[in-house]
């Protein structure tokens, strides 16, 4: 039976943190032998916000080297960076004249990112979610994982499918929003304001590629507070961050003696301390995120596997690219040999 066809991709526009990790590469690499995947880093999406490419080289390469060390297998999914695939140009083009102006300008992202920068307001920044649909429907890919944020635009590719198919027959499957069991861990910020994220807040995000001694000083100095005033109370949310930290990273143990001492402080009895539970998060923290980093660092400075790594996923998706526009330009008829 084939396989349903799973398709997200990663903006190099930062560096990979936790959030990342837990929310989404961990995902993909328990789909990678259940599904038919397609993951990719979306360089073209990153000149509408990022026209400067000084650094877009190296992001680039980090983003692969990142997801190949988090156990992502080039053998078995495709992997590759949009650029190297010119079918998803194409499709954009004809998906462009299914999309209207008015829609474009009511989508969220697009006024967020108006408001952000009023003086970059470009088209490509407009026709974003028609690139991603491209992206996506260049692979006729039904499941889709990606965050809450994302909603909005499969909403848009579904809507920009379903006119492609009415005006020219039944070509592209209407992907939908995909969670992993739907049990997303979501992570803050080390200060408990908002999500980690790639390019902001960064003395409280922890980067795949932070160094030991960064993520020990960034832990110890996570905010917490005097400690709980009766027992068993709620925990303030960047207290309840630490103990998800802690469970995903440390032993089980380890995170039910914090628990316990938490659950058992109250004011003038305070058991848990949190200097100590830092420390022991730091440690675990390390021992998790170092092998990442040193395996990420090792690819992206074997140039030779980097790029056969680059090319074997760009093989891979020109393929499927290249029988879904052939689709495509068979229905429109825009076929004249
Ligand atoms: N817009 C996505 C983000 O900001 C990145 C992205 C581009 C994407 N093309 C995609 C995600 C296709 C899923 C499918 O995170």
């Amino acid at each position: 039976m084939k396989k349903e066809v799973v398709l997200s991709g990663i903006r190099p526009t930062g560096f990979l943190h936790l959030g990342n990790y837990f929310g989404a590469m961990r995902n993909y690499v328990r789909m990678q032998d259940e599904y038919d995947c397609y993951f990719f880093v979306a360089n073209w999406h990153s000149l509408t916000t990022h026209p400067d490419t000084k650094e877009l080289k190296e992001s680039v390469h980090r983003v692969i080297a990142e997801n190949v060390a988090c156990g992502l297998d080039p053998n078995k999914v495709a992997l590759y960076v949009q650029s190297d695939v010119p079918e998803i140009a194409e499709l954009y083009l004809y998906l462009n004249m299914l999309a209207y102006k008015g829609e474009l300008e009511k989508t969220v992202t697009f006024k967020e990112k108006v408001r952000l920068n009023p003086d970059n307001v470009n088209a490509g920044l407009l026709t974003y979610p028609v690139l991603q649909a491209a992206d996506i429907l260049i692979h006729k890919a039904v499941k889709v994982p990606v965050g809450k944020d994302q909603e909005q635009h499969l909403e848009m590719a579904r809507n920009f499918a379903q006119r492609f198919n009415h005006r020219y027959g039944n070509v592209l499957p209407e992907p939908q929003a995909f969670n992993y069991g739907g049990e997303l861990v979501k992570i803050l910020s080390l200060d408990g304001n908002g999500k980690m994220s790639k390019s902001e807040n960064q003395m409280n995000t922890l980067y795949l590629a932070d160094s030991d001694e960064l993520l020990r000083k960034k832990i110890m100095k996570a905010k917490t507070d005097q400690g709980p005033t009766e027992t068993n109370s709620t925990k303030p949310d960047y207290i309840e961050n630490l103990f998800t930290l802690m469970q995903l990273v440390s032993k089980p143990d380890t995170y039910e003696k914090f628990n316990h001492d938490f659950n058992a402080s109250s004011s003038g009895n305070c058991i848990i301390r949190y200097g100590d539970m830092k420390k022991q998060l730091a440690e675990d923290m390390v021992q998790f995120i170092a092998p990442i980093r040193e395996k990420a660092a090792e690819i992206q400075h074997n140039k030779q596997l980097l790029h056969s790594i680059i090319e074997q996923g760009a093989a891979k998706a020109r393929a499927s690219a290249k029988a879904t526009l052939q689709d495509v330009r068979t229905a429109i008829g825009m076929n004249y040999t």
